[in-house]
């Protein structure tokens, strides 16, 4: 399977593979995300990453992967940090290894611009993603905890 660069003429690609995402992943793990982003707002906002140096788009197996470098963070002055922002693969080429192709050259690509830490965020369901990043290196760092709104009608507005 060929990774390639994504040049302006695969926007409307990356755009229909990041709204299957929306729709496989938002869409089962997060009911307040907003689904019809990436056809309303995802033709501008690719074709900004795409003529980017300080993003990655990439394309194989009828899926993408999105990266980008983090702006410096005073707060943690010796982190360069590349986020891997989105990645899909194709359903009918999983587990075939294109994901495994896309996060090494995403790696290589982070790692030629700089990069000393590579993040991504995965929703704490998505068992499959985060078995897939643990077999590519990548470790729990931080957790997001959250607190659904039942707690709303036991708490005193009082206080
Ligand atoms: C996660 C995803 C990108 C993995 O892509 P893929 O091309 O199937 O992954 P690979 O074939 O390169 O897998 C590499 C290794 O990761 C692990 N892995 C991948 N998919 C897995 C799964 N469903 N369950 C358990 N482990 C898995 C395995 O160790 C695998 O090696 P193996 O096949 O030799 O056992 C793909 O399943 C996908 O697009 N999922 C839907 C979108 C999504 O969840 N994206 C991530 C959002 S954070």
């Amino acid at each position: 399977m060929t990774v390639s660069r994504c040049t302006p003429e695969d926007v409307p690609e990356l755009v229909r593979s990041a709204a299957g995402l929306f729709a496989e992943d938002a869409g089962r793990h997060d009911p307040r995300m907003d689904l019809g982003w990436p056809a309303r707002e995802g033709t501008a906002y690719y074709a900004k990453l795409v003529d980017d140096p300080g993003c990655l788009c990439l394309q194989a197996g009828g899926g993408h992967l999105v990266g980008r470098l983090r702006p410096p963070d005073p707060l943690r002055p010796g982190a360069v940090t590349a986020v891997l922002e989105s990645m899909r693969v194709g359903p009918e080429h999983r587990r075939s290894g294109v994901g495994a192709e896309l996060v090494d050259a995403f790696l290589a690509w982070a790692a030629e611009k700089g990069a000393n830490e590579v993040t991504v965020r995965a929703y704490a369901a998505n068992e499959p993603a985060l078995a897939f990043y643990r077999a590519r290196g990548f470790e729990p760092f931080e957790l997001t905890l959250r607190h659904r709104n039942g707690w709303l009608s036991t708490v005193d507005p009082a206080h």
